[in-house]
């Protein structure tokens, strides 16, 4: 663990590529060299220079620390700051307006709310199943692990049902490696539906969160901008289609290579709860935070990130750093795996995590129980990854579902698989 020298990256030449290549498939050897060898690594991206911290601990650090501001304009000299547009979206701002808008929507997200929509999202998860052949192949991320987080995201805040499509359409272009253009027109059609759809909820309030959300707006001397709704919206929108997808992808694809964790979860429905925790561990979905921006020079593991740099908080690197989580390459749903960081970390801690978990676990759950023989039905070394420098999930998932348990679906299979 070579001291690093300013802004130099000692022997860095040989290693690994990041966002490139093998990355892709499997990030986490390059996350391993680059903890030893170069915990903060200066990457040149097309879109320019980033800076990426990959120890559990720094990157922990960094998420509290307020010189890792979220604000773009802390990227331009001093004289252009005040002159340049702030962007009204809360994962993209800090204090003091983060901490009004936070405090605004999570009014809306209660954690009561939250338990309250388990009932739901097993409907949701058993209305998929039951979609489902009984025998045969399909892929589970179109079929199962997209369409639950989707519909529950949906439903939540009060999108109808035949406008889901498109949404995810402009979802997942935002999301992607896809040109800037693309990006985005996606962007304005989505920003463009979600305000008129705002404006039917004013007129016509459900029981659904941008009701919700509009309200708020409404009275509070307009504490919550229209241009913040929107914003808001999108920002649930975005993280309700793009982030559990691959919560459920991931862990699916965990179990089916590792027999043995498969075998225990099944016949131990119980752990599901902490086998969540370890899923998101262990191949977090969201592999890097959203980028944060230095206020001024900042020394991380001896490297300084000058200041006006933009920064990404490796949160796949650090949730595999063996000074954290002994043996942290293995795959484990029987282990302790809390203070992980892949929700985050301090002020953006993510908003969904109670939500998520749930889905993650009924997801599991409603699958596992009613599927007793589930297999791979594709070599792993022939499964895309999706090119996102800031998610990281399967494009798709093909599984033999080897035949249903055809009564009793919701009652745990104890023994694993059983024979046909
Ligand atoms: C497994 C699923 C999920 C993962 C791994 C995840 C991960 C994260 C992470 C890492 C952050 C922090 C970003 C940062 O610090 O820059 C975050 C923030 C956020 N997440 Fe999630 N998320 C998930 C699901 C969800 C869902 C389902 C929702 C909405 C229903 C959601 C809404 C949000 C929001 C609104 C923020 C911004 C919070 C803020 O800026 O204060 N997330 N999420």
């Amino acid at each position: 663990m070579g001291a690093m020298t300013a802004t130099t990256t000692a022997g860095a030449q040989d290693l690994p590529a990041v966002f490139d290549g093998e990355f892709w498939a499997d990030p986490y050897p390059a996350y391993a060299a680059l903890r030893e060898r170069a915990p903060v690594r200066r990457l040149d991206l097309p879109g320019g220079p980033v800076w990426l911290v990959t120890r559990y601990d720094d990157v922990r650090t960094a998420f509290t620390d307020p010189r890792f501001a979220k604000d773009w304009r802390w990227t331009l000299p001093p004289e252009q700051r005040a002159d340049a547009p702030s962007t009204p979206m809360m994962i993209l701002m800090d204090p003091p307006d983060h901490t009004r808008l936070r405090k605004l929507v999570s009014r809306s997200f209660t954690a009561r709310r939250m338990a309250g929509l388990r009932p739901r999202v097993e409907e949701i998860a058993a209305e998929l199943v039951a979609d489902l052949p009984a025998e045969g192949t399909v892929d589970l991320i179109a079929r199962y692990a997209f369409l639950l987080p989707v519909r529950v995201i949906c439903e939540l805040l009060g999108v109808p049902a035949q406008d889901r499509d498109e949404f995810s359409a402009w979802s997942a272009t935002m999301v992607d490696d896809a040109p800037q253009e693309a990006k985005g027109e996606a962007s304005a059609k989505m920003g463009a539906y979600l305000g008129e759809l705002a404006a039917r909820k004013a007129a016509e309030p459900g029981d659904d969160l941008l009701s919700a959300l509009v309200a708020v707006s409404a009275d509070d001397d307009d504490r919550l901008s229209g241009e913040e709704l929107v914003a808001m919206g999108m920002l649930l929108l975005i993280a309700g289609h793009e982030t559990t997808v691959n919560l459920i992808g991931n862990a699916l694809l965990g179990l089916l290579t590792h027999d043995d964790q498969l075998t225990l979860l099944r016949e131990r429905p119980e752990l599901t709860k902490g086998a969540v925790e370890e899923f998101l561990r262990w191949d977090s979905p969201v592999g890097t935070a959203p980028v944060r921006f230095t206020t001024e020079d900042v020394e991380v593991a001896g490297t300084t990130i000058p200041g006006g740099s933009v920064v990404m908080l490796g949160i796949g690197a650090a949730n595999r750093d063996p000074d954290r989580f002994p043996d942290a390459d293995r795959l484990d749903v029987a282990r302790d795996a809390t203070g992980h960081v892949a929700f985050g970390h301090g002020l953006h801690f993510c908003l969904g995590a109670q939500l998520a978990r749930i889905e993650g676990e009924v997801a599991l759950r409603t699958l596992l129980d009613r599927y007793p023989s589930l297999t791979l039905a594709a070599d792993v070394d022939d499964l895309v990854y999706r090119r996102s420098t800031l998610i990281r999930g399967l494009t798709t998932l093909p599984v033999d579902l080897g035949g249903g348990q055809l009564t009793g679906a919701r009652r745990p299979s104890r023994r694993g698989p059983r024979p046909r």
